[in-house]
């Protein structure tokens, strides 16, 4: 699914930041990928999967 349209940005790309980058909020995501900066409209919805993303992963790591 594209999150950002004007760069192509997808939920894969981002998330796969957030578990291989560290990346926590949407200033360092925007420091790894181009996104958020012509329209703005996939600012939220690129914060959302980053929180999601976190907390899926702190589940996981819980369980395991
Ligand atoms: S959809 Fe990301 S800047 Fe426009």
């Amino acid at each position: 699914m594209f999150v950002c349209m004007c760069y192509g940005v997808t939920d894969k790309t981002i998330r796969a930041a957030v578990q291989d980058q560290g990346v926590g909020n949407m200033r360092e995501l925007r420091a790894q990928l181009e996104l958020g900066s012509q329209c703005g409209k996939c600012i939220q919805m690129a914060q959302q999967i980053i929180d999601q993303t976190i907390v899926d992963d702190s589940l996981f790591k819980n369980v395991g």
